[in-house]
């Protein structure tokens, strides 16, 4: 949370007090983020903003296109609804997300609200028993190995201490059972689609690694090895860089946890809903 003394909160607040209808911080008080009171209808006239506005790059539904998938709860540069509310006002500086188009706060919030709604996730009964699926992610499934959940393990994979924000039940069980199902394609890459993970075989000077691409930009690659080491390599020195489409280095646990393991685990996997580092 930015201090009282931010310059960016205390404008904020003088918005905020100035507009009619909006939820009212008492200076000093505890801020109340106006998007907890909206109206399912005022979440709606928010949508139909957005999709005049924004789905020209974020997509009808927000699903993502020239800009990032907003169907997340783990906003990179709004991780609080007030750096939200700035993002769609001010837009990101040095990227292509523009700022704001000139409608009044009311209707700046109503799109901060649906674009929230975007990212929760409808509530999942859990289909197993958590903490039979901790027994068996710290156990016999070995996943400390290759991820980080909760401050615990290492290795090539994803951090997963919040991933019960991020996916739905559907996916983490395509994801144990079948990891490469959602590893990207090259039809993926050629779309434009170059933010999910990606497994990389890199050839340098130095050897060759193996492991998931973090970042990357026109000149440098960044990877996390298989045990867990990063790298960063200068693209213009490498002998060879194989993007392996289609492959995750993850195993598939479909014939080694019976279904109901599968369940436990995936419940696991939902109550995780920390915050990412
Ligand atoms: C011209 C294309 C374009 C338009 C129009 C646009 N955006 Fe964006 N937006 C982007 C791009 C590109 C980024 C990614 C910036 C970056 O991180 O490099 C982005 C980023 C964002 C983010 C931050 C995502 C994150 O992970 O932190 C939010 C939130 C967002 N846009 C909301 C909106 C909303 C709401 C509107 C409409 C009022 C809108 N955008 C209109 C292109 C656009
Ligand atoms: C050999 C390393 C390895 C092991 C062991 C492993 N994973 Fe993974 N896991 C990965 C990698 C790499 C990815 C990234 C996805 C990809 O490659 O497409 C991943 C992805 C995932 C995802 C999807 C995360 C997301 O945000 O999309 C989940 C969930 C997951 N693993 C859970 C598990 C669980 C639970 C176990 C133990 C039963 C496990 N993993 C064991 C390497 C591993």
């Amino acid at each position: 949370m930015p201090s009282y003394r931010s310059p960016f909160r205390t404008m904020l607040l003088v918005l905020l007090l100035a507009v009619p209808g909006a939820a009212v911080a008492e200076a000093g008080g505890p801020f109340v983020s106006p998007i907890d009171s909206l109206t399912d209808a005022e979440i709606a006239d928010g949508q139909s903003h957005f999709r005049v506005h924004c789905a020209r790059c974020h997509g009808m539904l927000g699903q993502g296109g020239e800009g990032p998938s907003l169907t997340r709860a783990d906003l990179r540069h709004a991780p609080d609804d007030e750096t939200l509310f700035a993002v769609i006002d001010e837009g990101i500086r040095g990227t292509g997300m523009p700022g704001t188009f000139g409608p009044n706060d009311e209707t700046l919030w109503q799109i901060a609200g649906y674009v929230r709604s975007l990212g929760r996730l409808p509530q999942e009964a859990m289909p197993g028993d958590p903490q039979a699926g901790q027994a068996i992610y710290e156990g016999k499934g070995g996943c400390p190995a290759c991820h980080i959940a909760r401050g615990e393990g290492r290795g090539v994979g994803p951090e997963l201490s919040n991933v019960g924000n991020r996916r739905n039940l559907e996916y983490l069980r395509r994801a144990l059972t079948n990891p490469d199902a959602d590893h990207p394609m090259l039809s993926d890459w050629q779309k434009g689609n170059i933010n999910a993970f990606l497994t990389l075989r890199v050839v340098s000077e130095t050897g060759e690694y193996e492991g998931l691409r973090i970042n990357e930009d026109e000149f440098s690659v960044q990877m996390r090895d298989l045990a867990g080491a990063i790298h960063s390599f200068d693209k213009r020195t490498l002998l060879d860089l194989e993007r392996a489409f289609g492959h995750s280095l993850m195993p598939g646990y479909e014939t080694v946890l019976s279904a109901g393991e599968i369940d436990d685990l995936a419940s696991y996997l939902m109550s995780l809903k920390g915050t990412a580092p």
